[in-house]
């Protein structure tokens, strides 16, 4: 008489079955998450802008040094928009030069998940917070950590957005400086 056959799979084997799918799911989420962080980052252009309300942001002397910067509201569409003006070391695509000064204006909502992003002004405190390492401050999501690089003009550089900050478009006039527009497209939020 034959022996009874035995079942390809009993239940000893869902010991190691199922720690082994687990694990390799977790390397695997790893593995797509370090790639999303590291090579999925859009570049940045020169930016198309649509003319907006001209609002007053700052005074050439408020951001008497390099990397001081003023939080404003910029009223586009009838909703007040977070938005930064930083004084940069550098001219950036999309900035504004006045004499030997540079500035940037951008969009304070990430374009992750729509957070509000700070200016992290301490590069040491940053890289502990954001795990992004640089010699100078930057922008900084603390909902994800995303961080976002002033001179690549607002790119994302580290966590999961993809997208760069919109800019807002600067002019100068009797040494104040104006907000006039938004960059467009403005991207959606990556929900
Ligand atoms: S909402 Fe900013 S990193 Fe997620």
């Amino acid at each position: 008489m034959k022996p009874p056959k035995k079942p390809r799979l009993d239940r000893r084997d869902l010991l190691w079955i199922i720690p082994s799918m687990v694990t390799g799911g977790f390397f695997g989420w790893l593995a797509w998450r370090t790639y999303v962080i590291h090579f999925t980052k859009a570049g940045v252009q020169e930016p198309a802008w649509r003319a907006g309300p001209r609002l007053q942001v700052a005074a050439l002397e408020e951001l008497r040094s390099v990397w001081g910067f003023k939080y404003f509201d910029y009223l586009y569409a009838e909703s007040p928009l977070k938005a930064v003006l930083i004084r940069l070391p550098q001219p950036v695509l999309g900035g504004l030069t006045v004499g030997e000064r540079h500035f940037l204006a951008l969009s304070r909502i990430c374009t992750h998940q729509g957070c509000t992003v700070n200016f992290v002004d301490n590069p040491e405190l940053g890289a502990i917070a954001y795990n992004y390492r640089t010699d100078h401050p930057f922008l900084g999501c603390p909902c994800h950590f995303g961080a976002y690089e002033p001179l690549q003009a607002g790119r994302a550089v580290y966590g999961p957005p993809r997208f760069p900050l919109p800019r807002l478009r600067l002019e100068e006039e009797g040494g104040v400086l104006y907000a006039t527009g938004l960059e467009v497209p403005f991207r959606p939020l990556e929900r």
